[in-house]
């Protein structure tokens, strides 16, 4: 490996270009993706599609599972350097703390591609794109579907994602700029679920008990699928009917969401694509190929389903995920 750094710096010191030091073909690439691990069914999916999309392209895609842990990722991060890889995927399960370890990626010529979360940092040069949908997009999508329903009256439970992560940071943002205008939307309760339906679950029990058994709530905003099917679960174990009782709201699209719309026990839910690797794949053979600089954000679509096309989307996922 050190071999191949050396290499990077000789051909760097003899005015070749980044893209000359680069492989020329998709099938010799090697990309280390260091993912943040499987706290949803969601992000389970993500992880098959990368595999898929690098297999479809004759890509060596090394994954590595952060196990939710930025230290671990900074660990892979370095471990990828170390590597040689062609290129880093990283999904930064927090937004804050990248600075130092993306600086040894570009001193090492390696350019690195973020996928799904975006990161807070003074320099962009760090990251040569970031795939992503628009999350503030995905909250006010969210706020403004239950102010329709509502007619502008909802009292509202919120489960968080991960603190401190993109998206539950932007899907906030886009929740509460939505509401705002409706003086008779309020959030009573908010807390962090962590992504995960057992979590999701909990903090919902708790939500429930502290408001009458649930009879205070109208609707339960959970920045994703996962959370809210544990919110669901906990709303039944309490004697409510969510989709009726207790309205629901949720982010990703994943199939448990569209069985439990088709069965009459959840609302809406606004779709997150698990298919960020195609994008960053694609943005990738194109720089190395010939220099191609990406837009520094590929955007990918953010989409509401109503139970209307709840079992169709059902069937069209469940062997996906
Ligand atoms: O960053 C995307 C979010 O992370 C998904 O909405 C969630 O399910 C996942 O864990």
């Amino acid at each position: 490996m050190t071999l191949i750094r050396s290499l990077r710096r000789l051909l760097a010191a003899t005015a070749l270009s980044a893209v000359a030091l680069s492989a020329a073909h998709a099938e010799d690439l090697t990309i280390g993706f260091s993912q943040i691990g499987s706290e949803s069914g969601w992000r389970a999916a993500e992880t098959k599609v990368s595999k898929i999309e690098a297999d479809k392209r004759g890509i060596d895609l090394k994954i590595a599972d952060a196990q939710q842990k930025q230290e671990n990722q900074i660990k892979a991060i370095r471990s990828f350097i170390a590597q040689g890889v062609d290129a880093i995927f990283l999904a930064p399960v927090v937004a804050t703390g990248w600075d130092a370890v993306l600086a040894e990626a570009k001193e090492a010529e390696i350019p690195v591609v973020l996928l799904d979360r975006t990161i807070d940092t003074p320099d962009e040069s760090l990251y040569l794109t970031a795939v992503t949908s628009d999350t503030v997009y995905e909250g006010k999508v969210a706020g403004e579907w239950l102010a329709e329903k509502t007619a502008g009256k909802c009292a509202i439970v919120e489960l968080q994602g991960t603190v401190g992560s993109s998206p539950a940071i932007n899907r906030k943002k886009g929740f509460d700029e939505a509401i705002a205008v409706h003086a008779e939307m309020k959030i009573i309760r908010t807390q962090s679920g962590d992504f995960t339906r057992a979590k999701g679950k909990e903090v919902m029990e708790s939500f429930l008990k502290a408001e009458n058994g649930g009879k205070n709530i109208c609707a339960v905003y959970a920045h994703n699928d996962d959370m809210m099917i544990g919110a669901i679960q906990a709303i039944k174990e309490a004697g409510l009917k969510p989709g009726s009782d207790i309205l629901t709201i949720s982010i990703d699209a994943v199939p448990d969401i569209f069985k439990a719309m088709a069965d009459g026990e959840a609302n809406a839910t606004v779709e997150l694509t698990p298919n960020m690797a195609g994008p960053a794949l694609d943005a990738i053979i194109a720089y190395k190929k010939d220099g191609t600089v990406p837009p520094k954000w590929i955007q990918t679509e953010s989409r509401l389903y109503l139970p209307d096309t709840a079992a169709a989307e059902y069937d069209a996922r469940k062997d996906l995920y």
